[in-house]
């Protein structure tokens, strides 16, 4: 996904070409100005009256029983995916956060027991390692959970960053590390869960993304 900025006014150097995957000396494709607009007030829309729109529901929203659910969780040691955790796992549901920082994984589930001591049975959650900056460390984790032969209903890969100002950084695998941490690795593991997720059918992949990306574009280079 690359940072929006407003399209060139449409000119016969930018139209789109006859063969789309000509590759180099090829001018990056910008979003029309009709998309390019209706990006922008989709994402001011969001910002302005998701609060507004959402005022009616419960906080946190109740859930059903999920105990027979198994749900991986990436990026869950804070913000969006630590909720949905702690939530899931409340629910019934086994829950495995898959992390970073291992550590910080286990000290959350303790403070989650904690304080789940007397609500109902113990929470079904566990920790594994994954760092989406290493292609290695994704196949590790699938490995590792593959191994298991452990049905899994839900994949939700919530991880990402978004380092806004800071300059480009590349990941010892080679790729710019938005791209990997964001897409790349998020594939990856999905595909190599594909068993796990096949045998807990009806089994869905949760991608956690931005309505930003309505004013995303998306350039291919061949390279022959
Ligand atoms: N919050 C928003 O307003 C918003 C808006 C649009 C989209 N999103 C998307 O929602 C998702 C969650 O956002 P958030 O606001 O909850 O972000 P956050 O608080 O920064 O949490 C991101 C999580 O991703 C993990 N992570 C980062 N790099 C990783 C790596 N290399 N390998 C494994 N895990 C990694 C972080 O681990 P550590 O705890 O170890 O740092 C953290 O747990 C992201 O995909 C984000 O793009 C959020």
């Amino acid at each position: 996904m690359a940072p929006s900025s407003p399209p060139p006014p449409p000119s016969p150097s930018t139209s789109t070409s006859s063969s789309p995957l000509k590759g180099e000396g090829r001018k990056k494709e910008g979003l029309g100005w009709i998309e390019w607009i209706r990006g922008w007030l989709y994402v001011i829309h969001e910002m302005l009256f998701q609060r507004i729109l959402a005022s009616h529901l419960q906080n946190p929203l109740p859930l059903p029983p999920v105990n027979d659910l198994t749900c991986i969780v990436t990026g869950s040691t804070s913000g969006i995916g630590r909720e949905i955790a702690r939530q899931l796992a409340e629910a019934g549901a086994h829950v495995v956060m898959a992390v970073r920082n291992v550590r910080a994984g286990s000290e959350l589930i303790q403070k989650w027991q904690t304080e789940w001591a007397g609500k109902g049975l113990p929470l079904n959650i566990e920790v594994m390692e994954l760092d989406l900056l290493s292609l290695e460390s994704v196949v590790r984790f699938a490995e590792a959970w593959n191994a298991t032969s452990r049905p899994l209903n839900v994949l939700i890969n919530n991880a990402g960053i978004f380092a806004i100002g800071e300059p480009q950084k590349f990941s010892r695998d080679g790729y710019e590390e938005h791209m990997q941490v964001n897409h790349l690795a998020p594939a990856l593991l999905s595909i190599l869960l594909l068993p796990s997720l096949i045998r807990g059918s009806p089994s869905r992949i949760v991608n956690v993304n931005s309505v930003v990306s309505h004013l995303a574009t998306f350039s291919v280079k061949l390279v022959l």
